[in-house]
């Protein structure tokens, strides 16, 4: 292994002596530097992934020269000597980011390696990170994921570790938390990525439809089947298939799923001929499928298939100040999209954004923030931007105009489909009735998803 790059810096020659000579033993590569100033213009050249830092120096001392480091390399992971008995330097020094901390004189030198391997580790850690989030900032431009809160960052660590393995993901998490976002991250990061994503929303078809979506048929296969079809999976063949909604699947199709994922085989409808098939299956979900196990609703078997890896999305509003930065990052995105100089949001705003409890979570945040840059009229976006947050929905009043009930009905439906993202079996849920009479009247009104 290539030695590991060390900037040392101490006022003491004596000490910069030992410590190098030990070192440079033991697969480190050594720059060292007497003073805070000529540290800072070594580091420019060498751009050392750990460093070694003396508090206390003439001219610049060591937690200024921590800082400046930090400030080229954000990277940096910084072990800084103290005098032994004073505790604040250390604190200070943790504070402002070192990664470790030594008393002086150092004579356990063992010590010394150990924390400055782990500090190298640590460094190469957060550059792989960083690529990681570069690398997909490149392959998937507008889906970058954002966040940092601690339970985004497990989720973002988690992708990176899962996304280049085979195994089978359950994502789940509430309407609009991003399912559809981490799959396709799981994807681009796969080494499926070349290959195709092919998604099917279960809720989206009925029964006999799903089945010859997802398996193709032959010609003649049934009535209308002029042609042959290639199905989803073979459409997945040698990349990833995303089944979205899977807990709307009818168990007798949980049955044809389970058989496919256990043989990697599958027949089109109207053919014998096996198909041998190598995909990756993601699935997500916005149900407890465990209770739904329970209950009967959802096979077990396939339940334990598929919940190899479970990735869950907390909702928006356990996520912290990702709210705010979410918000912002929207407010950006669709600033640049219409060409508004519009940037930030106020302090009433965010107040606003704060209190309200997100049952849309991310996705109803981003239509908000996108209807508000388009109406304000300000800079930055205040409350009179987000009056649908602030004030409950209209009361009806006595003046009010009198519709056909069928009028009311459609609009109602359009209201419940556009909060719940078009998640066709939510809203049936929510509108208490089946599935098939929401898909029907879907169509009776001719609704979609971009009508207004
Ligand atoms: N962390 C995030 N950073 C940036 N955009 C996000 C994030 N999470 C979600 N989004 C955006 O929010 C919208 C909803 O996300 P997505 O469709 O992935 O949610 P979902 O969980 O699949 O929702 P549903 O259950 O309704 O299908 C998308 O436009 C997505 O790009
Ligand atoms: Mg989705």
């Amino acid at each position: 292994m290539a030695p590991t790059r060390l900037l040392l810096v101490d006022d003491e020659a004596r000490q910069r002596e030992l410590l190098s000579g030990f070192l440079a033993k033991r697969g480190f590569s050594i720059f060292s530097a007497g003073t805070g100033e000529e540290a800072l213009e070594l580091y420019h050249d060498i751009f050392a992934p750990v460093a070694i830092v003396d508090m206390k120096m003439p001219g610049m001392d060591g937690l200024e020269l921590l800082t400046r480091l930090r400030e080229v390399n954000p990277f940096i992971q910084v072990i800084v000597l103290t005098a032994f008995g004073s505790v604040e330097t250390a604190v200070a020094a943790m504070k402002r980011g070192a990664f470790d901390y030594l008393t002086k004189p150092v004579e356990n030198l063992d010590e010394l390696l150990v924390k400055l391997e782990k500090a190298a580790s640590q460094n190469r850690l957060a550059v792989a990170n960083e690529v990681m989030t570069e690398r997909l900032a490149e392959v998937f431009p507008t889906s970058e994921i954002f966040g940092e809160s601690p339970a985004i960052m497990k989720v973002k660590e988690l992708i990176s570790v899962v996304a280049p393995e085979e195994a089978t993901v359950l994502i789940t998490g509430s309407s609009g938390t991003g399912k559809e976002l981490v799959a396709r991250a799981l994807h681009a990061l796969s080494p499926r990525a070349e290959q195709n994503l092919v998604a099917i929303n279960c809720a989206a078809f009925p029964e006999t439809l799903l089945e010859s979506e997802l398996f193709g048929y032959e010609r003649g296969a049934f009535t209308g089947a002029e042609k042959a079809k290639q199905g989803r999976f073979e459409l997945a063949d040698g990349g990833t298939l995303f089944l979205d909604e899977i807990a709307e699947m009818p168990l007798t199709m949980q049955v044809k799923l389970l058989r496919v994922l256990e043989d990697r085989k599958i027949e089109r409808l109207g053919s014998v001929k096996q198909i041998a098939l190598d995909i990756r299956i993601i699935a997500a979900t916005n149900r407890d499928l465990k209770k739904m196990v329970a209950e009967g609703r959802f096979r077990e078997d396939l339940y334990y298939r598929l919940n190899v890896i479970t990735i869950d999305l907390p909702p928006l509003k356990d996520r912290g100040g990702d709210l705010l930065l979410l918000a912002e990052k929207f407010v950006d995105k669709f600033a640049r999209k219409i060409g508004k100089e519009v940037s930030g949001i106020d302090n009433d705003a965010a107040r606003i954004l704060n209190s309200y409890h997100w049952p849309g979570n991310v996705r109803e945040l981003e239509n908000i923030i996108e209807r508000a840059v388009v109406l304000t009229r300000t800079r930055a976006l205040s409350q009179h931007d987000l009056t649908g947050l602030s004030s409950p929905e209209k009361a009806p009043s006595a003046d009010r105009e009198i519709t056909t009930i069928a009028e009311v009905e459609k609009e109602h439906i359009r209201h419940c489909l556009d909060q719940l993202g078009w998640n066709i079996g939510m809203c049936a849920e929510r509108l208490g009735i089946h599935r098939n009479t929401l898909r029907s009247k879907i169509r009776e009104y001719q609704l979609s998803r971009d009508s207004q």
